[in-house]
Formats: structure tokens, C-alpha cells, sequence
């Protein structure tokens, strides 16, 4: 199922009971920490997703708030019109490795655009006033977390879309006690675009037109229709807006922007129409990470925004990070599991399955086990394989486990069973020394961007080892799922 643009996705959430308005205030001001401790509490319960209609002290009174839209594996999967998580991976997966699956976007005229409904000209953009400004906890700027970034490699001319924040100025604390201009406001966000490795695309592109001494021209699309999020947040070769057409079915309408050639989503509730000025880097912090801690201090390189386009009546999501699990979470890992499945399936069919947990943990299933497994140090190359997948997630993979098929990677009590009934610390697992460190991580050294590059990395063999070490293995003592399913109906209102 194709949605039109975000409104048609909350739509369906509605229909399908996953989504409440509330009417009753909630303190998005800095310093407050009532949006915090709302996250913390619809994700702990898999809450629904919410509308805040009433956020006190938003600089831009009247623009509801969308909250927690992704906080839930089955949510996510709605993004693409089905409920089922493993089958909506599945399906990423497989047109992640089919291009012949990919649709390409269609251009729309600027008048069948309903992002070009309010145009904010160049000269009269002032953030401050017109970008809603949303405090969650401690962290010392605002961040626009809605922003997926459309950019062009100023060599190749090749498209690509990423979900990167930016950190807003209006009421920003400086982490080293400094202050920012107080025109950064009105016109500048610090973008996370990293350009040391493990760098991302923009960070490439952003590197490369730095490099020619050019400015690089991007347009900023804020709540755009979710299939383009999907891809946005996909580490991939190729036109993400390509791909997420092939997600969702049918072309992703685009139109051009006012001041620059590059294209966003057509029903974007918001576009900001800009250019990175890199010489013009600002350390920001305290910022909120994924893993759970308040990153003290980054530093990043200026957006400067010379034109805002929108919606009449635009809504603005806004999603705090903090420890998992948190909202957009699952939005994250859903490409992180289908690209590290997507690669091992095409050099290893015995991988049946990839779950990734909230914390980053990576079980790989296999689809044989024990005396099955073409060679007995079978599951040690699949750890590799993982390490050495393509994009930015297996390779800094901390922990790694692989599982045999009898054991469901999604269930942490069943992968716990397997780790203790199938492994020997020391014949099973890989100690490696020089991995690459996901960026945020905070146990490892830090590069001059302030973020973390080298990690060791820990691989655990959870097969059965046949042959190897056994030439039989005890057989399990468990009930068939069909015999308590019986139990279940058995005792249906009694038990
Ligand atoms: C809500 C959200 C926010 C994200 N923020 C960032 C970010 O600030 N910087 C970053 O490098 N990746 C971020 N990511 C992950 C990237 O979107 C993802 O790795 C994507 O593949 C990057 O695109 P690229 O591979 O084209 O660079 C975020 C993902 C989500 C879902």
C-alpha cells in the first residue's frame, strides 16, 4: 500500500487503533523534561502513537506535534502497508538486492505540490519563528529529527537521500560555555553529516564539494510521505527515492525546488532549501544519543537556509533518542536488519534470518545447524561475513551471534538458551581487536570529530557443534507449539 504523504499514514494508524490525540498540555520548553518522560513511557508499554495538539512554550503555536509514530516493530511495518515486521524486512531485503524493482520518482508541476503552499522567500527566512522548536530532556539545542536530506555528488551528479539531524539555535546552549551568533537562529542548523569515518553519503558529498572549494546545495524534506523515510534511512548504492517507489509500489511524486535543481517529495510537510557552508563548523552538545548516553560535545559542519516551503496547516514530528527503547528506534532498524540480511543472502542461502535488538545486538539465524553446516567452523564464517558485510551496521557490529533454525532471533530467552547450552567461551567466539566502532558508541577512542572509529568486536558461535566436537546431540525436551496451542483452547477462559 502506497501512502500519499505522513497524513495518510496517521490516517491508517487511526483505523487500526494505534493512534490517539491529546488535547491536554505537555511542556516542550527548555528545561522541561516532560517529553522525555513521555517517551519513556509510551515506548516502555508499546503505547500508540500520539497527536499533541497542546505543547506549551513551541515558538510556533498551533502545529501539532506528532509523537512516537514509529515506537513499535509492528507500526514500523505499516509504513509499507503491512502489519507483519519479518515480512516487511523480507520485502526491503529483496528490492534492496532487484533494482529491476526500483521505480523511478515522478516530477509534479509546483502547483499539484502541496509543500509549495506557503513559500518563505529567501531574505524573509527567520527559524526561530517559523520552525517549531521542541525540547525533550537535558539536551542543550533543539534537533529536527523529521529532516531527511536530498543532495547530489558533485562529481557523478548521482541523487542521495539520508536521515541525518540537525540541531536548531534558537535558546541553544553552548557546551563549552561559548555562545553561537545569535543570527544562527534565524538561518543555520549544524548538521549531523558525518565526514570522518565511518562517514555517510552526504558526509561524502559534503567532503567532495568542500574539496572544489563549492558550497554543496541540499534540500531538507521534514515529514514526507513514509516509504521515502524507509529509504532515507537505507545505506545504500544507488537513488534512494528510486527504491522507496519500489517499497511502496508506485513512484514517489517529486517536485523542484525554488532556489536550487535538486527535487523533494511533493507532499512534504515542510522543505528547507539550502546549502553547506563547511567552513563554517559549530560544536554543539549536550545532544541525546541512540545508545543511551548525552553526547557532551560535536562538532559539525553549518546548513545555511535560504528559502522554507510548506503546508497550510503543517504537523511536525519530532523524536527524542535516549536508552532504548524509543520511537523511531524501529524506523532505524528495519534497514539495518534488511541490509546486513540483504548482503549475507547474496553469498550465503543457509542464512534464513537477521534481528537486530534496540541496543544493537545482531542474531543471525541459519536456516541448518550441527552436522548440516557445509563446514565446521560454519558458523565462525558467517560472524566474518557479518563484519564484512556492505554498508555502515555490519561492519560495526559489537556483538554478533549466530543461532541454528531452531531458535526464533527475535526471542532473547530462546537465543539465551542456545548461548548456554551451545557455546564454550573460548572454542566459539572471535575476540576481534580492530573492528570499526559505531560512531556514537561511547566505550571507545574518538576521532577529531568527536566520534568513536575503532571497537573490538565479539562474534559467538551459538551452533551445534556436530561435527566438530559430537557426533549426537541431547534431544530437546520442549512441548510442540500445535500440543499447548491444544492446552490453550483446552483451557480457554479457565486457565
Ligand atoms: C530518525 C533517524 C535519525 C538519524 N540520524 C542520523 C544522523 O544524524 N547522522 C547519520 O549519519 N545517520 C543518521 N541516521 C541513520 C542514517 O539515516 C542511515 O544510516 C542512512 O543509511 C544514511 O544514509 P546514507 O547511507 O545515504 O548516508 C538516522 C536514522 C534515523 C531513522
Amino acid at each position: 500500500m502506497a501512502f500519499r504523504d505522513m497524513r495518510a499514514f496517521l490516517a491508517h494508524l487511526e483505523t487500526q487503533g494505534q493512534l490517539k490525540k491529546l488535547s491536554m498540555p505537555f511542556k516542550a520548553r527548555r528545561g522541561d523534561s516532560e517529553l522525555q518522560a513521555l517517551m519513556r513511557y509510551v515506548c516502555d508499554k508499546e503505547g500508540p502513537a500520539l497527536i499533541l495538539e497542546n505543547c506549551e512554550g513551541i515558538n510556533t503555536k498551533g502545529v501539532p506535534l506528532v509523537f512516537n509514530a514509529f515506537g513499535t516493530r509492528e507500526r514500523t511495518a505499516m509504513t509499507l502497508g503491512l502489519n507483519d515486521w519479518r515480512a516487511v524486512k523480507i520485502r526491503h531485503a529483496e528490492i534492496l538486492n532487484d533494482p529491476s524493482r526500483w521505480i523511478e520518482p515522478k516530477l509534479v508541476d509546483r502547483s499539484q505540490a502541496p509543500c509549495k503552499e506557503v513559500i518563505i522567500k529567501p531574505g524573509d527566512v527567520a527559524m526561530d519563528k517559523q520552525l517549531p522548536h521542541v525540547w525533550f530532556g537535558k539536551e542543550g539545542p533543539s534537533y529536527l529529527t523529521n529532516a531527511i536530506t536530498f543532495s547530489r555528488d558533485p562529481e557523478t551528479g548521482t541523487r542521495n537521500v539520508g536521515w541525518y539531524r540537525f540541531t536548531q539555535f534558537l535558546d541553544a546552549t553552548h557546551p563549552m560555555g561559548e555562545s553561537y551568533a545569535p543570527e544562527r537562529a534565524k538561518t543555520d542548523l549544524a548538521a549531523f553529516y558525518w565526514w570522518q569515518p565511518p562517514m555517510s553519503d552526504i558526509g561524502r558529498h559534503v567532503f567532495k564539494a568542500a574539496q572544489k572549494g563549492q558550497r554543496l546545495p541540499v534540500a531538507i524534506a521534514c515529514s514526507a510521505e513514509p516509504a521515502i523515510h524507509v529509504g532515507a534511512a537505507t545505506g545504500m548504492i544507488g537513488d534512494e527515492a528510486a527504491f522507496a517507489g519500489g517499497l511502496r509500489g508506485e513512484a514517489i511524486e517529486m517536485v523542484k525546488c525554488e532556489t536550487n535543481d535538486l527535487e523533494v517529495p511533493a507532499t512534504s510537510e515542510y522543505v528547507l532549501e539550502g546549502e553547506v557552508v563547511f567552513e563554517e563548523a559549530e560544536t554543539i552538545g549536550w545532544h541525546s544519543n541512540p545508545v543511551g548516553y548525552y553526547d557532551r560535545a560535536q562538532r559539525f559542519p553549518i546548513v545555511r537556509i535560504n528559502c522554507i516551503t510548506h503546508r497550510k496547516n503543517p504537523m511536525w514530528y519530532a523524536t527524542m533518542e535516549m536508552v532504548p527503547p524509543f520511537d523511531h528506534n524501529y524506523l532505524a532498524l528495519l534497514p539495518v536488519e534488511a541490509e546486513v540480511f540483504a548482503d549475507l543472502r547474496r553469498k550465503i542461502p543457509e542464512v534464513r534470518d537477521v534481528a537486530c535488538t534496540p541496543n544493537a545486538t545482531y542474531i543471525v539465524q541459519l536456516s541448518i545447524d550441527g552436522a548440516q553446516k557445509p563446514h565446521p567452523e560454519f558458523g565462525k564464517y558467517i560472524l566474518h561475513a557479518v563484519w564484512g558485510s556492505a554498508g555502515r551496521w555490519g561492519r560495526t557490529a559489537k556483538l554478533v551471534i549466530v543461532v541454528g533454525p531452531d531458535v526464533d532471533p527475535y526471542d532473547l530467552k530462546q537465543v539465551e538458551w542456545a548461548i548456554a547450552t551451545r557455546w564454550q567461551p573460548v572454542k566459539d567466539s572471535i575476540i576481534n581487536p580492530s573492528g570499526q566502532a559505531f560512531v556514537l558508541d561511547p566505550s571507545c577512542e574518538k576521532s577529531p570529530q568527536f566520534g568513536a572509529f575503532r571497537s573490538e568486536q565479539l562474534g559467538i558461535d551459538a551452533t551445534i557443534k556436530i561435527p566438530e566436537r559430537f557426533t549426537e546431540y541431547p534431544e530437546v525436551s520442549n512441548a510442540a507449539p500445535e500440543d499447548v496451542a491444544a492446552i490453550a483452547k483446552k483451557l480457554h477462559g479457565i486457565v
